[in-house]
């Protein structure tokens, strides 16, 4: 099939590489120029595992092509993906800015009838005003071509994204149109010979899935970082109440676990949004504003306990800082808890010295060149005069380090550890000031 993907970040790139790669003829289209001439030219704007090879062989073979020019990119497919971003807004619902211009861009150069999948993370609502932009641009330049709205909103996690797009959980499509359903499952066939995962729904309700789900995982990271705070004050160690939970079966054990808050490109602004949709029709979302602001206060848990530990006196200290992604396998550090820990740090006068295996060039593009800030090849040279570490993510090459090394570079022997890697019995016998989440001594989020 003829697909045209509007968009080439971490959702439009891999989608798109996904569908090449099972024979679907895909041409990109972005705005940012220098984007689409690094792919041109074989350079992948993001990591993630597994995605390089794959758009290699693709763009190879001339199934997987890019471009800035919209008007080839709307001639191109009989199926066009919006995948564009929907940051937040200033009041923090989702800005439709991109997504509305791409829907004109599709309207101003159609000539033929064209099937337009939101891709997208909307709020309810969204795919109506795709159809009254197209409707407006084609009754402005006087012609009449059919075209359908389709919502099929996307739950890949980066880091995962290849795998995850290759093999989904489901596929959620928001339709009430028949010859929509028989091209979306056309589309996705090959995804689906191990069995069935597409989910038809009308419009709205695929919508809402996207946020929901989203809402849902927010929800329980709060609620495991409410329960850290709850364990330090009564004298509980949240890991052993997380295995007790875990075990049972109507909770299971992904995503309880507790933490320096989440991060990334979609929980802070998808919750930020429905509680916006929310207020919009005059409902309290009062669990969904506990999520954020419980969210809000462990992200300044990480500082207060080295503010606590050095008794406030950061100035002049050097941190060493273990990970600057918002979690593993990512270079992606939008609302990051390590930004939100760098950023009071060099408030309070402190520096930081920090190493992450990908996202040190993200960081650089973030903060550019500061004296407070210095980005070091390896996890070993970030100690390295350093006065403490802490460690904001969770990579795997952080989970079993060499202790005494830690302890003979610091100047302090003080770890604080966001992510609850290391065990604080082990810590303390080698000499460690030891902070984790929900383990003993801590300060309180809040
Ligand atoms: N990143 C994730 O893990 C993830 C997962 C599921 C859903 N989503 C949702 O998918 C959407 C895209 O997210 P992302 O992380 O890929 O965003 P991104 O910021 O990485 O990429 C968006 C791309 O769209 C391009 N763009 C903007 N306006 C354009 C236009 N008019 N025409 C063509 N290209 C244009 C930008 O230049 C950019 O390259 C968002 O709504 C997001 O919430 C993201």
């Amino acid at each position: 099939m003829k697909v045209t993907v509007f968009g080439i970040g971490y959702v439009g790139l891999v989608q798109a590489a996904i569908l090449a790669s099972v024979g679907h003829d895909v041409l990109c289209v972005d705005v940012d120029q220098s984007k689409v001439d690094n792919l041109k030219k074989g350079i992948i704007p993001i990591y993630e595992p597994g995605l390089t090879p794959i758009v290699e062989e693709t763009t190879k073979n001339g199934l997987l092509s890019f471009t800035t020019d919209a008007a080839v990119g709307v001639a191109h497919g009989n199926i066009q993906f919006i995948a564009v971003g929907t940051p937040p807004d200033e009041d923090g619902s989702a800005d439709l800015k991109y997504v509305l211009a791409v829907a004109k861009t599709i309207a101003s150069h159609m000539s033929e009838p064209k099937f337009i999948i939101d891709k997208s993370t909307v709020p309810v609502g969204t795919a109506d005003k795709v159809t009254a932009k197209i409707t407006e641009v084609l009754a402005g330049r006087n012609i009449s071509l059919d075209f359908d709205v389709v919502s099929n909103p996307e739950f890949l996690k980066e880091g995962a994204a290849v795998n995850d797009c290759m093999k989904p959980d489901r596929i959620v499509v928001g339709t009430d149109s028949q010859s929509a359903r028989e091209i979306m499952t056309e589309l996705y066939a090959p995804f689906n010979r191990n069995h069935d995962r597409m989910i038809f729904m009308d419009v709205r309700s695929a919508e809402l899935t996207k946020y929901a789900a989203n809402c849902m995982l927010a929800t329980k990271i709060s609620f495991m970082n409410e329960m850290s705070n709850l364990a330090e004050l009564l004298g509980a160690d949240i890991e052993a109440v997380r295995h007790g939970i875990g075990s049972d079966t109507r909770i299971g054990y992904q995503f309880i676990y507790p933490g320096c808050g989440y991060g990334g490109s979609c929980f802070p602004k998808d919750v930020q949004a429905l509680v916006r949709t929310a207020h919009g029709i005059e409902y309290q979302p009062a669990l969904l504003e506990a999520v954020e602001s419980v969210n809000a206060a462990q992200k300044q848990k990480l500082f207060k306990n080295l503010s606590h530990y050095f008794k406030g006196e950061l100035k002049g200290k050097t941190i060493a800082l273990w990970g600057l992604s918002f979690k593993p396998q990512t270079d992606d550090m939008r609302e990051a808890s390590s930004r939100v820990l760098m950023e009071a740090l060099w408030q309070a006068g402190a520096k930081v010295q920090a190493f992450d295996p990908e996202a040190m060039e993200e960081c650089q593009r973030i903060y550019g060149d500061s004296q407070e800030l210095a980005l070091v090849g390896t996890k070993e040279s970030a100690l390295k005069g350093a006065d403490a570490l802490v460690i904001c993510t969770e990579w795997s090459q952080f989970r079993a380090p060499d202790f005494d090394l830690i302890a003979s570079s610091l100047t302090h022997p003080v770890i604080v550890d966001g992510r609850n890697l290391y065990d604080p019995k082990l810590l303390k016998d080698k000499g460690f000031a030891y902070y984790g989440i929900g383990r003993g001594e801590s300060v309180q989020a809040g």
